[in-house]
């Protein structure tokens, strides 16, 4: 069922890959006060980021790619790779955001990787803006709580759009966008100050960036006609941990309010029925204009890409139980799951409900852009024996082609990721999820060597038959 047009690849993002931090003209991002292994408790109070010092950033140095990206794209390739994705650090375009003309030299670098992909016959495909921002707009504006940002990234996306146009194909706006009700901070580069509704913060940032993302999409359609724009967000099906009507009704709510909600403004181009009711719950008051909902309305995106890794559990608010870790939301442990060592529960049929759901609601295309498993890793003998990950990735795989043979039409498959990369959640290395292990620790030590593991064989082999040695 996986055609010869579906991309088979990878996904990966600046800040967890490049390093070079301040190379070439680069400005700080907010993906660069981050620190490693402590990071998690930090994503929730920024401000204190912002004021101390740590011993060591994760991003600065990350595993390099900046100077090594022809040796890793010729590794990706060795796999047979169709698709790469990978974001653009807007501060290596527009170092504080407000320039008037970019960064030549980050410019350049992205021309270089692209066509690098090109010559091996990778298609790129670009997220604007994974979890990071120029450092300056939190300074000076406090991030996407401030409506400039909005005609900043605009001219961001405008700026990268002509200058890759020929190169380019496949862009996504925001990575996870529904996270930032959740963390304002990591996905919008704001600070809540003591006190204040965390939820006002969250959907007027949302909004904003769904502005954002709406001229993106008109942009990209202007300047490339031949290219396809999506969205991208966070997605968990959330399961009832009973039939108690209770469970079903908060299982509902967490799901809708928390994951599908921005679908409706990127998709739809409008606020969901149920806007009104949750936003009265919450208390919030959102600021809007006639022509900001109008910009919504006229540019919905072309596909709906989405990052899988678990599926979740809910239930009443009285209820007691064992909760489990997860990816931007945790949920109750499921007994019928298993869960990697950080407590992410491995649900490969929950990707099936994923892509069917997320089809019978949106019709649109859809692009599974993030999934994969993190874990404490050794090499031997030059390479890891990760038959866990094969397992993993393959029983997802199963799933996306039942899926499809549901009829749910899946453009592709970019696993996260194709090397070991700075952890996201937890700043740490030895949450590794490559294919190709690479020689760094958590302290940014080691000699950063690639070497392939057992799944880069394996994931070769899928790829070169198209699926056909799941079976
Ligand atoms: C997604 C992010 O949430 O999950 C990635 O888009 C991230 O940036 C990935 O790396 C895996 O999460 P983590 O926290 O284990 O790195």
């Amino acid at each position: 069922m996986f055609s010869k047009d579906f991309l088979w690849g990878g996904a990966t993002a600046a800040n967890q890959i490049e390093g070079a931090y301040l190379e070439d003209g680069k400005g700080l991002s907010t993906a660069d006060i981050l620190p490693g292994k402590i990071r998690f408790k930090y994503l929730f109070e920024p401000q204190k980021m912002m004021e101390e010092k740590f011993s060591y950033y994760p991003s600065h140095k990350a595993i390099d790619h900046y100077h090594h990206y022809k040796e890793d794209i010729a590794l990706m390739a060795e796999m047979g790779f169709t698709c790469y994705r990978l974001s653009i650090s807007w501060p290596r375009i527009f170092p504080t955001g407000i320039e008037e003309l970019p960064n030549e030299a980050g410019l350049k670098f992205y021309d270089d990787l692209f066509d690098e992909c090109i010559k091996h016959g990778i298609q790129p495909l670009v997220t604007l803006s994974h979890f990071e921002m120029p450092l300056y707009l939190t300074e000076e504006f406090n991030g996407w709580i401030d409506k400039k940002c909005i005609s900043l990234f605009e001219k961001y996306a405008k700026t990268v759009f002509e200058r890759y146009k020929n190169k380019v194909k496949y862009w996504l706006t925001f990575n996870e966008v529904n996270s930032v009700t959740k963390l304002p901070f990591h996905s919008g580069g704001t600070i809540v100050p003591k006190g204040e509704n965390v939820d006002q913060y969250g959907y007027q940032i949302l909004h904003n960036q769904a502005v954002a993302s709406s001229l993106a999409v008109k942009a990209c359609h202007e300047i490339i006609p031949d290219a396809q724009i999506g969205c991208m967000v966070q997605y968990s099906p959330v399961y009832s941990y009973s039939c108690h009507p209770e469970d079903v009704w908060n299982s509902m709510l967490l799901e809708r309010n928390r994951e599908t909600f921005a679908l409706e403004l990127f998709v739809k181009g409008e606020y969901p029925y149920y806007a009104n009711r949750l936003f009265k719950d919450l208390d919030i008051q959102l600021k809007t204009t006639e022509d900001e909902l109008q910009i919504l309305k006229e540019n919905p995106v072309d596909f709906i890409s989405f990052s899988y890794y678990m599926s979740l559990a809910w239930a009443r608010d009285d209820f007691i139980g064992e909760i489990t870790q997860g990816n931007q939301m945790s949920g109750i442990k499921n007994p019928y799951l298993k869960s990697t060592e950080w407590g992410w529960q491995i649900d490969p049929k929950g990707l099936r409900i994923a892509l069917n759901k997320l089809y019978d609601t949106y019709r649109k295309p859809l692009f599974v852009v993030e999934n994969g498993i993190g874990v404490k890793e050794e090499l031997e003998e030059c390479s890891v024996e990760d038959d866990y990950r094969i397992d993993y990735l393959k029983q997802h795989l199963l799933q996306i082609d039942e899926a499809m043979k549901d009829g749910v039409p899946v453009m592709g498959y970019t696993m996260w990721s194709p090397m070991d990369i700075v952890s996201n959640s937890t700043g740490e290395m030895s949450k590794r999820y490559g294919l190709i292990y690479v020689d760094v620790d958590n302290d940014g030590k080691g000699t950063f060597k690639r070497y392939r593991k057992k799944s880069f064989y394996w994931y070769k082999q899928v790829i070169e038959s198209k699926g056909d040695v799941l079976k």
